[in-house]
């Protein structure tokens, strides 16, 4: 990496349709803020870009869900999104936002850029139209069956079950997401970026010239590529949308993944101007994409063609996509409500954002799709941040203070355990470094941990608290190491956990965190002072976790109730048939719970004919049977009697079955006599 001058990182532009996840976060927001991080404690610069995608089907969705205008839901979610990224430590240099009189310029003359160049084709074709609505159907307006794997569901632009791009007209049974509507095909025109003319250039550049992209990326191109590129829509009939710059094109839109990642352009101009070619023509200038696998294909194929086509701009250096972060054993759903909100874990864990960075990192889904546990959250808090990181340096600021009233102790001649503890502090650190710029973010936290598990190894084997009457001298190397060692932490712990550090380096007093210190002996001088120490880490409590846990557990209700469909109607009987049957109204003179059996309780029936027993399995719907005296039921009379767990029982009492199974009596609704038929 030493060849360049400077690095772009971009990050993926989130919908502002929505608030952002700890999907969104592990995927794409975290790892580049490490990264971002990382090259400026080198010294390096660097710019990390973001912004929001305030283009596109899902916002106008949403807007009409809630009866409100597409600018509203991004003036909304843009502000949320943006404030929590901050308060989050997302270290974005620029977060900008593609409604921006900037971005609307920058996408149009881009545009018609190349469309001057003769880069696009224009195509009539059948597209879905919705009748009633009285517009076209573009990606997410449409939903239906997918022609792969027969999800249904899936929508016109993609299918979320199996991951496959889809175009509108290819899904089977379509219905429109405005009106339900089936969609009819009418004649449109829309510009295409002929795809197939890269293919030649995007080959040699990813086959041939980046075989060190992660697996996933990589495969993913082949196969793109492997099946043969085609001109690609960059035009839609939507009202929500930068207008298409040319004459004759009235009502059409650029295509939201056209303008989306121009974005990243215009957020940079919004920060340097002019300047801005530095960043995106230069040479030597290395740019980086940070996203989440379902964007691969743009940001490596589409993206790089539209950059190709325009001729002056430089294409990615490696987009280090990641896959998909799972909540408890969950897909992460926006749909429903299935995810841990940024903005809510902000409120809900005030001060504890280091631990969420951490534990997203340390379950990056780097190489696969992984998955987030409250349990773990607490459990990587409590047992590695409190227990490890924040131990030692409390150890080692606590002695020092006990022995040297806060003062770096000048330190003697160095014994073989120092110089040992030293150079794995060394090599700890340089594997860190390695393994960020290596995009191996999870192994690099690990590496970076384990300077803080040498330095609690080394106060245990060293000891300092039994050498203090005998040989202070050696006390006082021993506790120089230690808070040099702490002084390290504050800096290879800084690209992840950026609070951790900014107390740290404040108790130690250090200004300036420079990578180049990371690991060596002399980054404090003796003499200086040390704060009081305050603890970096605290433990997470049961209810606190338990409050989330609930609140899933309540979520997984909810959807399976809005998911529940009655039954089928059993096929037609003789109302001859139905006659036979006794159905009478019984009134509960008492009700117990049946010894030894979980299920049932017995009924005492007042049926106006002398009183019958009858025994019902509903038990766990009614944990206080004894409640039920003085209730009216609806029974079966004429059923044979049946012995059950040494009763009689003669009859069945009716009730309805709820979506999750539990039971509810039948009551007529008014009082009536007992014994009365029902019929
Ligand atoms: N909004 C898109 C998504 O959430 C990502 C856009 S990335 C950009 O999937 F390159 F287009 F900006
Ligand atoms: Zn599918």
């Amino acid at each position: 990496m030493s060849e360049y001058k400077r690095t772009l990182v971009t990050t993926a532009l989130p919908y502002a349709n929505g608030p952002v996840h700890i999907g969104h976060l592990a995927g794409v927001y975290v790892p580049a803020d490490i990264y971002a991080r990382y090259l400026r404690m080198r010294g390096r610069e660097v710019m990390l870009v973001g912004g929001s995608d305030e283009h596109g089907v899902p916002i106008t969705i949403k807007a009409r869900k809630e009866g409100v205008t597409p600018q509203d839901i991004v003036d909304r979610y843009h502000t949320l999104i943006r404030d929590s990224f901050k308060e989050f430590g997302i270290s974005f240099d620029v977060y900008g936002r593609t409604t921006s009189e900037t971005h609307r310029r920058t996408a149009s003359e881009f545009f018609r850029r190349l469309y001057d160049k003769g880069e696009f084709i224009q195509k009539t074709s059948e597209q879905l139209y919705d009748p009633e609505a009285g517009q076209f159907l573009a990606d997410r307006y449409v939903t239906g069956k997918c022609p792969h794997c027969g999800a249904e569901g899936a929508y016109g632009d993609q299918c979320e079950a199996c991951g496959t791009s889809l175009n509108a007209t290819d899904l089977i049974n379509p219905k429109s997401a405005i009106t339900g509507a089936t969609p009819v095909l009418k004649e449109t025109t829309h510009f295409f970026l002929p795809l197939d003319k890269w293919q030649a250039r995007l080959e040699e550049w990813i086959l041939k010239g980046h075989p060190e992209w992660k697996p996933n990326v990589y495969g993913q191109c082949k196969s793109w590529l492997d099946l043969g590129l085609q001109p690609r829509a960059v035009s839609r009939d939507l009202d929500w949308g930068i207008p298409v710059p040319v004459e004759g094109a009235e009502g059409k839109v650029l295509y939201v993944w056209f303008d989306a990642p121009i974005g990243y352009i215009s957020n940079t101009i919004d920060l340097v101007g002019d300047d801005y070619t530095k960043w995106w023509k230069d040479p030597e200038t290395r740019m980086l994409h940070f996203i989440g696998k379902d964007n691969i294909v743009f940001h490596c194929i589409v993206f790089p063609s539209m950059l190709m086509a325009d001729g002056s701009y430089n294409l990615p250096d490696n987009v280090p996509a990641n896959e998909f972060l799972n909540l408890e054993d969950d897909k992460i759903s926006t749909s429903r409500n299935w995810a841990v909100w940024l903005h809510e874990y902000l409120r809900d864990f005030p001060g504890k954002q280091d631990t969420l960075r951490y534990t997203l990192t340390a379950n990056a889904p780097e190489t696969k799709d992984n998955n987030f546990t409250w349990r773990d959250f607490q459990a990587r808090n409590n047992n590695e941040l409190v227990a490890i990181w924040g131990n030692f340096v409390n150890r080692a600021m606590v002695l020092d203070h006990k022995y040297f009233g806060g003062k770096v102790p000048e330190r003697g001649a160095l014994e073989d355990i120092d110089v040992k503890v030293l150079e794995e502090v060394r090599q700890a650190v340089a594997a860190t470094a390695d393994d960020i710029e290596n995009f191996k973010f999870r192994e690099a936290l690990r590496q970076a941990m384990n300077v803080a598990r040498a330095g609690n190894k080394y106060l245990a084997d060293t000891e300092p608290w039994k050498l203090w009457k005998s040989d202070p001298q050696r006390v006082a190397t021993i506790l120089n190491v230690s808070l040099q060692i702490c002084a390290t932490m504050a800096i290879v712990g800084e690209p992840f956990m950026p609070f951790m550090s900014a107390d740290l380096a404040k108790m130690l007093g250090i200004d300036k965190l420079s990578w180049d210190m990371a690991g060596r002996d002399d980054i404090l001088p003796a003499g200086a002072d040390v704060a009081e120490p305050k603890l970096l880490f605290t433990k997470i409590e049961d209810d606190a976790i338990k409050a989330q846990t609930d609140r899933l557990e309540r979520i997984k209700k909810e959807n399976e109730l809005a998911g529940w469909t009655p039954a089928a109607v059993k096929e037609d009987v003789p109302f001859d048939d139905f006659e036979k049957l006794d159905i009478r109204v019984g009134k509960v003179l008492a009700c117990e719970k049946v010894k030894k059996s979980k299920k049932l309780l017995k009924f005492d029936i007042d049926d106006g004919m002398g009183g019958r027993v009858i025994l019902s399995g509903i038990a766990a719907s009614y944990p206080e049977p004894e409640k039920l005296v003085g209730t009216e039921v609806l029974f079966i009379a004429n059923f044979a009697p049946r012995n059950m767990m040494g009763h009689q029982s003669q009859g069945m009492i009716l009730s309805a079955v709820n979506p999750d199974g539990s039971l509810t009596l039948c009551s007529p609704s008014k009082e009536c006599k007992p014994g009365s038929s029902v019929g």
